[in-house]
């Protein structure tokens, strides 16, 4: 039986290359967007791949989003937290630092992470506890933070976006303690600098190189390595 992966922020950037590698690879993808009818690539391929399946999900509306976890009938082997927002590069005194802006960057990269593993949790796979090695989980959560929130690696901008990638770090290392008991492991991890519409054009990542590595590295996640924060690459990063 295949594997089922579900992300958020499925319809551009990394979050689809993530989609589209996903379902070429024989999951199950719950592809997640909040404005399905406006993610012209994401519908034309799923037209094109029965794999995977739309959800209309806003990670920053908790009760639509318990609820449309509560109508799935599927079970989840890896939990995506992929939407993400940045609201300028520039540093303390940018306009585009105003409340409004704060708000939503901390409720779509942090809180939105929060919403989106509480409302799925119940849906992480159990399997048979006989069959499973030592370290064998009972379904998987990533968390796609960033390297501007290491604190080891501070920079001079962007200090919101920055800020909320720490917190998204800091959620990712509570939950794999929070939920190993439950054999339910966690990573955070920094794609890459990538070239999206976040990422912008001069970035020396594609998504297909981004996508490819943070997938091969949910792979390897297990209730050893619970708790870490690696790069696309695989790289070790500082907290
Ligand atoms: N690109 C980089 O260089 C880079 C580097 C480090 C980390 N990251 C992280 O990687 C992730 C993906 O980034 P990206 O480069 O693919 O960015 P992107 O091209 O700007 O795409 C962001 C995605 O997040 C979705 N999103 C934003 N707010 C949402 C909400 N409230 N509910 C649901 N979805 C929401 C967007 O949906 P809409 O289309 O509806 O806006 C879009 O699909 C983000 O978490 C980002 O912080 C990116």
């Amino acid at each position: 039986m295949s594997k089922t992966l579900l992300i958020t922020g499925a319809g551009r950037g990394i979050g689809l290359e993530m989609t589209r590698q996903a379902a070429m690879n024989g999951y199950q993808v719950l592809a997640c967007a909040r404005n399905i009818k406006e993610s012209s690539d994401l519908t034309t391929l799923t037209k094109k791949n029965e794999a995977i399946k739309l959800i209309s999900l806003d990670v920053t509306a908790e009760n639509s989003t318990k609820q449309i976890a509560a109508d799935i009938k599927y079970k989840i082997d890896i939990l995506v937290c992929n939407a993400g927002v940045l609201n300028g590069y520039g540093g303390l005194e940018d306009e585009a630092h105003h409340s409004q802006a704060i708000q939503n960057v901390l409720m779509t990269n942090v809180a939105g992470v929060f919403f989106t593993v509480r409302s799925f949790l119940p849906h992480l796979v159990k399997k048979n506890s006989k069959s499973e090695e030592q370290s064998g989980t009972n379904g998987k959560i990533a968390v796609i933070s960033s390297i501007m929130g290491s604190q080891e690696r501070a920079g001079s901008n962007a200090p919101i976006y920055r800020a909320s990638k720490a917190a998204a770090t800091n959620l990712a290392r509570s939950l794999a303690i929070e939920l190993a008991p439950r054999r339910i492991a966690v990573g955070a991890y920094h794609p890459g600098w990538v070239r999206t519409d976040m990422g912008g054009p001069s970035a020396d990542v594609s998504p297909h190189e981004s996508a490819a590595g943070l997938l091969a590295r949910f792979d390897k996640l297990n209730m050893t390595n619970t708790g870490i924060y690696e790069s696309y690459k695989g790289e070790k990063l500082p907290f």
